[in-house]
């Protein structure tokens, strides 16, 4: 049969994010980042993301037709993230794929984020990650979200364990980088300064950790208080004119996130009798979050997913590879009338 050739479009946050797929084949990943306009903010500026969406989004969309060697006519449907993530961001994304569906004549699906996320395990690459397979448990961990999925089926039955109550992962990063006197984004930056640090120096709370909140909090993360604790010892220091050991801070700081993502991730595994953990989002890059995942689902016997790093963060192949999946399972179209959603639920 006929495999569907799927274009995808990803504009949530500071990514404009173009993919091509043919069924669970990628053709094109095309992506260009707003990053660098928000680094003296110290954050994503939604209006400044919107702008540059619009800016960028016909060439990304022209040059991942380039690299995927196609016509743009030949596309038999496209796909498009409607929520969740900024809205003028996502209305950029929605407007453009409206445009090219209407121009093509091709059915359009109005696809959300998150479970995009885990669509992107379904192409074939290099990575550890691939195919997909059910159930599995995702962890899905950006600067914009922190989650925790039961994926049962990608099109038809994907349950939100959990999420954040406050500031998402990467966010915290961000936040406890300024604290130090770091560079946006400030994860890479942590990372890097964690690597010369004792993670046991300093014992930073771990929010929402499992023993306590067994019943409505199990699943979900806060982030917000840890920031807070390392602000203070910081803060603490400084008053006392003492130097701040920054890679011990940066190296405690980390393993408390690390080790609350992933204390939370093989429960809802074992709870849920799912041999399976997927790892998305830009925090994946974080060089201790890959170590103790090996660490602990090797332990506990839980094959572990991680896609190469460039389908982890924002991109359109996911959404596309979510579409043609959707296409591939006869799933209705979206009408043209959907809009963006901020917090479009799973
Ligand atoms: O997925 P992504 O590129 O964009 C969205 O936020 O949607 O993720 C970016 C986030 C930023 O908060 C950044 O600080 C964080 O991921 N990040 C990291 C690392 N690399 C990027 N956090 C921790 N460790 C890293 N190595
Ligand atoms: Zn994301």
């Amino acid at each position: 049969h006929h495999e569907p050739l799927v274009l995808g479009i990803e504009t949530s946050c500071d990514e404009t994010g173009v993919g091509i797929v043919r069924g669970t084949t990628l053709l094109a990943n095309t992506i260009a980042s707003s990053m660098a306009e928000h680094a003296r903010f110290g954050g994503v500026v939604p209006e400044v993301a919107a702008r540059a969406h619009l800016e960028e989004i016909v060439p990304v969309i022209n040059q991942a037709v380039a690299t995927a060697g196609i016509r743009l006519a030949d596309v038999d449907a496209v796909a498009v993230t409607s929520g969740p993530g900024l809205a003028g961001a996502l209305m950029v994304g929605v407007g453009a794929a409206k445009a090219l569906a209407l121009a093509l004549d091709t059915p359009i699906y109005a696809v959300n984020h998150l479970v995009g996320h885990v669509g992107a395990d379904l192409l074939d690459t290099t990575g550890s990650g691939g195919p997909l397979e059910y159930p599995t448990i995702a962890l899905l961990v950006s600067g914009g979200h922190t989650s925790l999925l039961l994926v049962r089926d990608l099109v038809s039955d994907v349950e939100l364990l959990g999420e954040t109550i406050d500031d998402a992962a990467g966010e915290a990063f961000d936040k406890v980088a300024r604290v130090l006197g770091l560079p946006y984004p400030g994860g890479p930056e942590i990372d890097r300064a964690a690597a010369d640090g004792d993670p046991r120096a300093i014992r930073f709370p771990r929010g929402l950790s499992l023993p306590k909140d067994m019943a409505k909090h199990r699943y979900d993360f806060s982030f917000s208080g840890l920031k807070t604790a390392v602000a203070r010892w910081v803060e603490q220091r400084a008053d006392a004119g003492e130097p701040v050991p920054v890679a011990d801070v940066a190296a405690s700081f980390r393993e408390a996130v690390v080790d609350v993502l992933l204390t939370k991730a093989v429960a809802a595994c074992r709870d849920y009798g799912v041999p399976r953990l997927l790892l998305g989002g830009g925090v994946v890059a974080n060089a201790r979050l890959r170590a103790v995942a090996i660490e602990r689902t090797d332990a506990a016997g839980i094959a572990l997913r991680i896609p190469p790093l460039s389908l982890c963060t924002d991109n359109g192949a996911m959404i596309a590879a979510l579409g043609a999946q959707l296409v591939m399972a006869g799933h209705a179209p979206s009408t043209l009338s959907f809009g963006a959603d901020s917090t479009l639920p799973v």
